[in-house]
């Protein structure tokens, strides 16, 4: 019986050049596997606990040796000795070494490294690639990506409210087909906005950063660059949102500042109607804020209908919130975020209480980011159809493009719905 060698992890550096965790797992048959964790700059305050040392001499407090330390003591003589190829037994164990319902203890990313490598050294070891090991034969959906094209807010420093401005090509056969026709907009986006003056800079997502007139402008100059290429808006490729707005809601209001504006909940769902008229908008993501679950239920009667409505910083990728705005009648779709939760297989549990309750799933990256491109193949196993992984460039985004584009010709048949989505 093939068991769990050893696991071990070391302090690695994320895209913001910040510490986070690499984790190594060694099988009895010699299979090794690693899995680096992301990290997040506009967190949801109910996220799992990612362990940081605290100590000010390293990294300015953000080192993440005590976590790594967890990962070689704690976790490892919990997990030395088991079968890797029993996820669900995997994952309750590093939950019971835990005891905590947030991580609190050996720390999420501590926990999700050995949750992650553990399920690519099984699929490793079975010589399969890891979207089949995790999603069998039926691991059939390309998702369609949401391109985060120009940034704002925690993601950059423009004067733009709203964090991310995302292309979805929807009118397209394939995947291949859909980042191609992306990377086309990317670049004449930089053409238009470089013309009027702007800077090209990058955001942490690699869209750009300008100061932008308001928060509408950065739309106009998307709908631009699409029509530029030939591509109708909406039919060909849709316009996707994340405000991000716990980010700029203070004192109950949602301060805009580049507009001069503080609206309430009511006036914020008025604003993205708005813009849902004017611009082909298929989705918004936490137009509201977090603890603004009154707000939320206004904007699901309103919109609901209409667009996606995704719930990040509101659902952090947990079933308990999740069942929460399903028993509220709240959004319509989830954003999954594995180390918001901690471990592969509770996001599973997450990704099956929305199937169940018709809400649908964006598998996402982080701000902070590595080369690992596990969510591409994450999303192909779960079949969710929808990911977003950036703007086409920096090699920590399109590491999860080029790894989507390989399952794609490797899978020959592979489905890809885009338009359907949204029907
Ligand atoms: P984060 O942002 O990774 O900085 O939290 C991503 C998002 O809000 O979707
Ligand atoms: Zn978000």
């Amino acid at each position: 019986m093939i068991y769990i060698e050893d696991i071990f992890a070391e302090e690695v550096l994320d895209s913001r050049g910040n510490p986070t965790v690499k984790t190594t797992v060694i099988l009895s048959d010699g299979t090794q596997e690693s899995a680096i964790v992301p990290s997040g700059a506009s967190t949801g305050s109910k996220e799992a606990i990612e362990l940081r040392d605290g100590e000010k001499e390293r990294y300015f407090g953000k080192g993440v040796l005590k976590a790594c330390e967890n990962v070689d003591t704690i976790l490892a003589d919990a997990l030395v000795g088991l079968s890797p190829f029993n996820q669900a037994e995997i994952d309750a164990v590093i939950k019971e070494c835990d005891g905590t319902d947030n991580y609190a203890q050996v720390g999420a990313n501590a926990a999700l490294g050995v949750s992650m490598a553990v399920a690519r050294a099984a699929a490793s070891s079975l010589g399969m690639p890891l979207y089949k090991y995790i999603g069998g034969s039926n691991a059939m959906v390309l998702p369609s990506p949401m391109l985060n094209i120009i940034n704002g807010g925690s993601h950059a420093d423009n004067n733009v409210d709203f964090q991310e401005y995302m292309i979805m090509p929807l009118g397209f056969e394939s995947f291949e087909e859909s980042i191609r026709a992306a990377s086309e907009v990317y670049h004449t986006l930089k053409k238009l906005i470089s013309e009027d003056g702007y800077s090209t800079g990058l955001g942490d997502e690699g869209g750009f950063a300008p100061d932008f007139k308001n928060n509408v402008e950065p739309l106009e100059y998307m709908v631009k660059a699409i029509e530029k290429v030939g591509y109708k808006p909406g039919d060909e490729i849709a316009i996707a949102m994340d405000p991000a707005s716990s980010e700029f809601y203070k004192d109950g209001k949602y301060q805009l500042t580049s507009e001069g504006k503080a609206l309430s909940s009511v006036e914020m769902v008025d604003y993205y109607a708005n813009l849902v008229d004017n611009f082909p908008i298929v989705s918004i993501e936490d137009g509201l804020a977090e603890d603004d679950w009154d707000g939320w239920k206004i904007m699901s009667e309103k919109l609901g209908d209409k667009i996606q409505l995704v719930g990040d910083d509101l659902f952090v990728t947990n079933s308990k919130y999740l069942q929460e705005g399903i028993d509220k009648k709240v959004a319509n779709s989830i954003l999954i975020k594995l180390n918001q939760i901690g471990t592969v297989s509770e996001t599973m549990q997450t990704i099956r209480l929305a199937y169940r309750n018709g809400y649908t799933c964006v598998v996402s990256h982080r701000s902070g980011e590595s080369e690992d491109a596990f969510i591409a193949d994450f999303v192909v196993a779960l079949n969710t159809a929808q990911i977003k992984t950036g703007a086409p460039a920096r090699s920590e985004r399109i590491a999860k493009y080029n790894r989507l584009l390989s399952i794609e010709r490797e899978i020959g048949l592979g489905e890809y719905l885009g338009k359907e989505l949204f029907k």
